[in-house]
């Protein structure tokens, strides 16, 4: 098995990747939850889905600084 130094990829509580709502044209958190579900759960998505939406990242290491994130 391969290491993967960014394994955050996706809203696990709904099975959701950062790159699907990329490709899905996601702008907002607000639109992430509304048409996916994503951040309406657990909320451990939601700092790494703002992020996304900065910097267009779609996968996350596990010290990935999202504090400034929402
Ligand atoms: S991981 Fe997205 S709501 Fe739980």
């Amino acid at each position: 098995m391969v290491f993967d130094p960014t394994p955050i990829r996706r809203c696990v509580c709904f099975n959701v990747t950062f790159e699907e709502l990329s490709e899905a044209g996601v702008a907002t958190l607000e639109e992430a939850s509304e048409r996916f579900g994503c951040g309406t759960k657990c909320g451990t998505c939601r700092p790494y889905i703002t992020k996304m939406l900065v910097t267009g990242e779609t996968a996350f290491s596990i010290d990935a600084d999202v504090s400034q994130a929402a």
